[in-house]
């Protein structure tokens, strides 16, 4: 029997990239999964589609009515996993970055990430898994002006050594993964650079630059019973970037 048959998922950001191919997983091994997403519907229909699932779930995540509203529609007791997958990369170079600029980050990565978790509360089973997507960024510096996206991860590694710990009275465990480079549509305009392309795979100990199902995977693992002795971590899926 597939190691989630029976269980439910929402996954956010399931739209595309590392998001989508989470929902795919999780449905492979037998999980009902709803496709979160905000404004491409066209691209999570089609990955319901694929999946068999006509579970669809729309928010802006730095709208807290959005995310309200988007709860409002989930049974209380209903929910056994739930990745925290949304976010957004961009550059935020110290002497230049806007009021605004800083804002839009925090409120999806940080915020985001805070009142989805807030609202599933209620809606998660005793015994359920979160896993939240953070980043190697959380762990490396970089000189490219994307000082405050690794914070912003930094602090999603944070939420979840405390969540681990507020939340383990219900049994439910929270993990976080994170990613090191993978080409998706987040990362596709700064890969068409072919020197920073070469300077990244040249970094990889494999020679490479990663792929979305390498990061489901190790997701799947998190949320099955296999993980069950594990919460309040953070493991990197870099091929070895950050060792
Ligand atoms: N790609 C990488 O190299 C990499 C490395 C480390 C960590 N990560 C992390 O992995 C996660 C997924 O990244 P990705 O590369 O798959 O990105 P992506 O291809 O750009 O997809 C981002 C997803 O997040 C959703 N999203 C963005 N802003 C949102 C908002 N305000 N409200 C609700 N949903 C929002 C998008 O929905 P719509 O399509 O509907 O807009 C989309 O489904 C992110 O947390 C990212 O930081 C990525």
């Amino acid at each position: 029997m597939a190691s989630l048959t029976g269980k439910t998922a929402l996954v956010t950001g399931a739209s595309r990239g590392i998001g989508r191919a989470i929902a795919l997983r999780l449905a492979s091994e037998g999980a009902s999964v709803t496709i979160h997403y905000r404004r491409d519907e066209e691209a999570a229909h089609s990955v319901a589609t694929e999946i068999g699932t006509t579970q669809l779930a729309k928010a802006d995540l730095s709208s807290a009515d959005e995310v309200r509203t988007m709860f409002s529609w989930f049974p209380g007791n209903s929910l056994d996993i739930l990745i925290n997958n949304a976010g957004v990369w961009g550059q935020t170079p110290l002497g230049s970055t806007s009021e605004e600029t800083l804002d839009a980050m925090v409120d999806v990565n940080l915020k985001g990430i805070f009142r989805v978790t807030q609202h599933a509360l209620p809606k998660l089973k005793d015994g359920a898994s979160i896993v939240n997507i953070s980043s190697t960024a959380a762990r490396v510096g970089n000189k490219s002006g994307r000082s405050l996206y690794g914070a912003t991860k930094a602090a999603v590694d944070a939420l979840t050594r405390s969540w681990a710990l507020e939340l383990a009275p219900r049994k439910i465990r929270v993990n976080a993964v994170a990613p090191g480079y993978v080409e998706t549509d987040m990362t596709s305009e700064f890969f068409s650079n072919r020197k920073i392309r070469e300077d990244a795979v040249e970094r990889s100990p494999f020679g490479r630059l990663g792929n979305a199902d390498e990061i489901a995977d190790v997701v799947l693992f998190l949320c099955s019973p296999a993980a069950g002795w594990i919460t309040g971590q953070a493991i990197n899926v870099s091929g070895g970037f950050v060792v």
